[in-house]
């Protein structure tokens, strides 16, 4: 997929650059993003949106994967951006992203965190609770501002996908329920802040998901509460915010449509319902982020030890594991690998990946066909570019790997290696317990 391919050696190669010599160049554990397939899944949704005719912002969910590079990206291709937390939001302006199309997540933001986003003048709060909606208002009155606001609204849509990560059910810590009133609640208790100008609600219902019922169900439901709020409070929503989950293939089974589906689904469904109403159709914003840079990311390991338990299993270990991808621990994710140094030779045996964590369930793929791998062989596992690089840890203090986009032949550093400095950058040891030298 993307621009990935075996080359005449026989090595995978991805945006024209061979891995075994990223790997010299580089190191391993090393992120590869395939920079020509990210512009390219930004251009699908872009064009997609434009096909239908409503206005629109395809806000990418920065949570996948934050970096500077990545926020260029997203600004360069006509982006907007959701950001979830101070650290999201200052990677963003720091990377020059216009903050007027940044929009600020979260069911717990600090009074530091509104603050920051207010001085920064950002383009929207995701409002989620009633906490939120009072403080941001005194927070936006203390320095004379009004600000744009959505309401998060739970619409009671249980998408088909791993419990941790469906959010729209009711049973949510997320947003305001729909079901029993609380989202009718808090529109009235929005309009009646002076320093907050509600544009809309917002809804997203899961991620990974490979079905476009769910979306049309949410919007149905965003509709119908559109219209209700209307008539009865006079309210109109410029804004209609269906977040993300569109599914991306990690391996064989997997089934997501492709995006223009997705949003097809979704400006059909806003059309239908809202028309059918005589509502003003208003405009669609959407927040991919798996979908945006998931299939774009590979992670590239070396091959080091090997265990054979005859008769139950053979486990190579690579030189990283659940420090750098923490998602088959966390969810039981499965993932598909090649060696990418021998990526044309035949499969000859079953093994399971391990990392290098002290811990037996870090264990990247069970029972993954590869040719004979030896020490010092590249295992490549492919679709590593949302929630890796964003979940990595330090745990067992290992360093974060770097991370390099690649395109047209070329291999430029967005992420450096952490060094060991790094990883005692921010330890002290405190006067009373340091030894005498
Ligand atoms: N908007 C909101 C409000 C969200 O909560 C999320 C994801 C997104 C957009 C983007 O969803 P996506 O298009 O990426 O599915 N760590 C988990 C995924 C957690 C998703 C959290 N929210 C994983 O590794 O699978």
């Amino acid at each position: 997929h993307g621009t990935s391919k075996i080359n005449g050696q026989g090595h995978l190669e991805i945006g024209g650059v061979d891995t075994t010599e990223l790997a010299k160049q580089f190191g391993t554990p090393l992120y590869i993003v395939d920079e020509a397939l990210v512009r390219q899944r930004a251009r699908e949704y872009v064009e997609s949106f434009r096909a239908s005719g409503l206005k629109f912002q395809v806000a990418y969910a920065s949570k996948a994967f934050s970096v500077m590079a990545m926020c260029s990206i997203a600004e360069q291709e006509g982006l907007s951006l959701d950001v979830v937390s101070d650290g999201e939001l200052y990677t963003a302006l720091k990377a020059g992203f216009p903050a007027a199309r940044i929009h600020f997540h979260g069911n717990n933001k600090t009074p530091d965190e509104i603050n920051m986003a207010l001085d920064a003048n950002i383009g929207c709060f995701v409002v989620d609770n009633f906490n939120e909606l009072y403080l941001l208002n005194a927070l936006a009155a203390d320095k004379g501002k009004r600000v744009n606001i959505l309401l998060r609204i739970t619409p009671g849509v249980e998408a088909h996908t791993h419990d941790y990560i469906s959010t729209g059910q009711t049973d949510s810590k997320f947003g305001f329920d729909l079901g029993n009133g609380t989202a009718y609640k808090a529109i009235q208790e929005a309009i009646a802040q002076p320093n907050l100008e509600l544009l809309g609600v917002h809804s997203h219902i899961g991620s990974q998901i490979f079905e476009v019922e769910g979306f049309s169900m949410a919007a149905a439901k965003v509709a119908g509460f559109a219209m209700q709020v209307k008539n009865e409070l006079d309210v109109t929503f410029r804004v209609i915010n269906l977040g993300g989950g569109f599914g991306i293939r990690y391996v064989e089974g997997d089934t997501p449509l492709p995006i223009a589906q997705y949003v097809k689904a979704i400006t059909d469904a806003i059309k239908t319902n809202f028309s059918a109403a005589n509502y003003p159709l208003p405009e669609i914003w959407v927040e991919p982020g798996r979908s945006m840079v998931g299939d774009a990311g590979t992670t590239l390991y070396t091959v080091g030890t090997s265990k054979d338990i005859p008769g139950v299993r053979k486990y190579i270990a690579v030189d990283g594991g659940m420090t750098d991808n923490p998602r088959p621990a966390l969810y039981e994710s499965k993932y598909e690998a090649v060696l990418a140094n021998r990526a044309n030779e035949p499969l000859e045996e079953t093994v399971t990946v391990a990392g290098k964590c002290c811990e037996s369930g870090d264990k990247l793929i069970i029972d993954l066909e590869l040719p004979k791998a030896n020490n010092g062989d590249l295992l490549a596992v492919f679709c590593t570019g949302a929630y890796n690089y964003a979940m990595a840890s330090n745990y067992n203090r290992i360093r974060r790997p770097a991370v390099v986009f690649v395109k047209d032949g070329a291999a430029d550093v967005a992420v450096k290696r952490e060094s060991l400095d790094d990883i005692i950058g921010n330890d002290v040891i405190p006067a009373r317990l340091q030894t005498s030298a």
